[in-house]
């Protein structure tokens, strides 16, 4: 459930008509809401109330410094996969004992950073890194706290473009080295193994890949203890799904129930790094019409946005629902494409939707998570303005970049 909803047929946000914003902010523009987002935070808190769980937000999903701040203050942790990452989190108020660290390619310097917050937890994803953060830590005279990310070979059914969890892909450990990683942790000061953790990918609507990951880091976790290693946490990753279109989704409850009922046994907290299902259907992008254009084969509704803007459509062929701001009867087929000169440069292909005319305004649905922050300069087209509406009011929460802005680096 989100606060976008038609009032007499005009779309608003909250207490707030999308038109408003586009007047006063322009377009394109993410426009975020404060009321769906908290929802989605305390939800997520209640699904998992009858069991010791941090939830860490993945913030590669959505980096906007407002949007953390409401996070954080909501009790989650964070789950970071760069330094750029570190620092935002921080700045929106994390709890750096709150904070894991994941990702293939971490750097000396990174590692020093996050040893230097003293984080809750490294995920290693290959023996290279363990030894690098090994001697960062010694060099520092510090114990870093690290958990084995691990690579199940589980196929979580979802796009193979953000499939992780299998062997063809770069994540993780393959269960065959866990053994000789655990002995380097184990003949090392440097080195504390805090925990056992996965992640197999994202957009994930079926939970039977999700119980059977959790069932083997449950047994891994359940060995480790027997052997004396003093595991404080099983971290499942993130990777449950929204609707874009017509995927059913888990409930919470039922997402909650399977990774808790797998590692029960363990006694151990629960660590998750929800992205999708917590940003996801928080924001929309709000468009405006450029012009029409009928071609022999079709109509090309021509907006303001684009790929640069929104490129889950280009790079992923995902769907994403399509709305006009002001619904009227006349309707057509069209394709909504944007600016860029791509032919990937497209949010939507034959959709049929009220009937669009320049300048007339558009938004395009659960743009909160893999939005702007996948944004770019493509064409130097300046990154667009995000907006977050709470009740009544909103707030530029980004302003939108200028042109000097975008080419100041390189005078
Ligand atoms: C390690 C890790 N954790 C969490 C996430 C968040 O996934 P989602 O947004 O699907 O919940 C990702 C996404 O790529 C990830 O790589």
């Amino acid at each position: 459930m989100d606060y976008f909803q038609y009032r007499n047929e005009e779309a608003w946000c909250e207490e707030v008509p999308l038109e408003k914003i586009a007047a006063e902010v322009g377009t394109p523009t993410f426009v975020y809401s404060k009321s769906t987002l908290i929802r989605h935070l305390e939800a997520m808190k209640k699904a998992f109330s009858h069991w010791e769980t941090l939830p860490c937000f993945a913030v590669k999903s959505n980096s906007n410094l407002e949007v953390l701040r409401i996070i954080f203050s909501h009790g989650f942790g964070a789950d970071i996969v760069s330094i750029g990452e570190l620092k935002r989190s921080l700045i929106a108020g994390a709890d750096p004992r709150q904070i894991v660290f994941s990702g293939v390619g971490k750097q000396d310097f990174e590692i020093k950073m996050a040893l230097e917050h003293d984080i809750l937890s490294f995920n290693v994803e290959s023996s290279f890194e363990l030894r690098h953060i090994a001697q960062a830590a010694k060099k520092m005279g510090k114990v870093a706290s690290v958990s084995l990310r691990v690579n199940p070979n589980i196929d979580a059914k979802t796009n193979p473009k953000i499939a992780t969890g299998m062997y063809s892909s770069k994540f993780g450990i393959v269960e065959t080295e866990v053994r000789q990683l655990v002995e380097e942790i184990k003949k090392s000061d440097s080195l504390c193994l805090v925990g056992v953790s996965c992640h197999i990918g994202s957009q994930i609507t079926d939970l039977t890949p999700l119980r059977e990951a959790a069932r083997r880091m449950a047994t891994l976790a359940k060995d480790l203890l027997s052997e004396g290693h003093e595991l404080k946490h099983v971290d499942m990753g993130g990777g449950l799904g929204i609707t874009y279109k017509d995927e059913v989704a888990p409930a919470l409850d039922a997402y909650a129930q399977t990774l808790i009922e797998e590692i029960r046994d363990t006694g151990l907290r629960l660590l998750i790094e929800p992205g999708r299902v917590v940003v996801g259907n928080t924001g929309i992008l709000l468009s405006r019409v450029i012009g029409v254009k009928q071609t022999a084969e079709k109509n090309f509704v021509v907006v303001d946005g684009a790929m640069n803007d929104l490129l889950r459509p280009s790079m992923y062929d995902s769907y994403h629902e399509i709305l006009a701001v002001k619904n009227q009867e006349r309707v057509m087929n069209c394709d909504i494409v944007g600016p860029i000169c791509e032919t990937g440069d497209y949010f939507g292909k034959d959709r049929n939707m009220p009937a669009m005319d320049e300048g007339d305004l558009l938004y395009i649905r659960a743009c909160g998570a893999y939005g702007a922050v996948m944004a770019s300069n493509y064409n130097s087209r300046p990154r667009a303005a995000e907006v977050l509406v709470e009740g009544g009011r909103f707030q530029i929460v980004r302003s939108r970049e200028s042109y000097e802005q975008m080419w100041s680096a390189e005078l």
